[in-house]
């Protein structure tokens, strides 16, 4: 794929990204259609607005936004590699760095805590078979305690990239852990990779 800045300036933002940007040992990309990407990109008269939809597709695919996936995206939206680079850094919500492909953020903030997310960590941790903070062994799920998600009504709340659960009892881990494992399963599925945008 031809670029329209050089491969140094990648570098140096990458440099600026630092230690938040892992370069080596990348997992291999899950695959997105083209179809996809083409329905988002008809959304948006400009197809740079697209940025940010085509961000979360990426990760979701690959569980993180690799440096592939970055360039990809800012060839496909004639974007400077360097814009790319800054918004994942800008936004907590894009990771640079390889975990689960999901990561799934309890709240264990007060109105969480008061109504059982103790409780539902535990049980997460039980049902995936890892502590808060680590990956499975097959790297689909990574555990995150994470402060208060302003789902607060939805107390105890989970999140699982832009998607919302809640309240959520210890007893409803185990449906919620097999749903993500089919989404995932689904996304399988798909077709062309976000390193060929
Ligand atoms: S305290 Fe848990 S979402 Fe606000």
């Amino acid at each position: 794929m031809e670029f329209r800045v050089s491969g140094l300036e990648f570098l140096v933002v990458a440099s600026l990204v630092d230690s938040k940007l892992e370069t080596r040992n990348s997992k291999p990309l899950h695959t997105m259609t083209e179809e996809t990407i083409q329905r988002i990109l008809s959304r948006y008269p400009d197809r740079r607005s697209a940025l940010l939809p085509l961000m979360h597709l990426c990760q979701e695919e690959a569980g993180y936004l690799t440096e592939e996936a970055m360039r990809g995206l800012a060839a496909r939206l004639d974007l400077p590699p360097t814009q790319v680079a800054e918004v994942a850094m800008f936004y907590d919500m894009f990771r640079l760095k390889s975990g689960g492909r999901r990561e799934i953020w309890v709240c264990h903030n007060l109105s969480c805590a008061l109504l059982g997310a103790e409780r539902v960590i535990r049980r997460l941790e039980e049902a995936l078979g890892v502590s808060t903070g680590e990956t499975t062994p097959d790297g689909l799920f990574t555990i995150k305690r994470v402060e208060c998600l302003a789902a607060c009504g939805l107390a105890p709340a989970i999140q699982v990239g832009p998607d919302y659960y809640g309240p959520v009892s210890h007893g409803d881990v185990e449906t919620l852990v097999a749903r993500l494992r089919e989404q995932l399963a689904g996304s399988d599925q798909r077709a062309a990779s976000c390193d060929r945008l």
